[in-house]
């Protein structure tokens, strides 16, 4: 059975035809060819499908995408403005956070949506908001210091 779903996918209204057990995952991998998020698990241990809910992160290989009817989506890709990169994105790279770069959409987008919330947390708190999300390559210092660099910027502090 197919069913009709409309998702703010990025800001923009979207509509989709998908399938009764079709995951977000795979509507917004196939239908809407954004390939940023990744296919790691696909059970929801790894965090590489990550995606902003209403602004919540969220595994998409664990939603149902009819679930996602009426609401606002956020993939990596709607992160960056044109070719201006957002701080986040930016932090990570000038931090040297990225390596294969396989959990980095996902890291990236479970970072700013805790900026968003707590523009200036503590270790322990990157470190929770970041727990979802696994990393084989860099050992999460990088990525620690890359969230901590993001939210010096994001608060105005230039010189750090
Ligand atoms: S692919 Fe979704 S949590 Fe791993
Ligand atoms: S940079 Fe390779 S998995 Fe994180």
């Amino acid at each position: 059975m197919e069913y009709k779903i409309k998702i703010f996918l990025n800001g923009k209204e979207t509509m989709f035809n998908v399938s009764e057990g079709e995951t977000l995952i795979d509507t917004i991998r196939e239908r809407a060819g954004l390939k940023g998020c990744k296919r790691g698990c696909d059970s929801g241990e790894c965090g590489a499908c990550t995606v902003l809910l209403d602004g919540v992160p969220i595994n998409s290989c664990s939603l149902l995408s009819v679930q996602a009817d009426g609401r606002s989506v956020v993939t990596i890709e709607g992160l960056s403005n044109g070719a201006k990169l957002h701080p986040v994105q930016q932090a990570f790279y000038d931090a040297g956070a990225v390596q294969c770069g396989y959990c980095i959409p996902g890291m990236v987008l479970s970072a700013k949506a805790l900026l968003d919330k707590n523009p200036s947390p503590s270790d322990g708190e990157i470190r929770k908001a970041l727990s979802g999300n696994l990393c084989r390559c860099t050992g999460y210092t990088k990525i620690e210091a890359a969230v901590k660099l993001a939210a010096k910027r994001m608060n105005g502090v230039q010189n750090e």
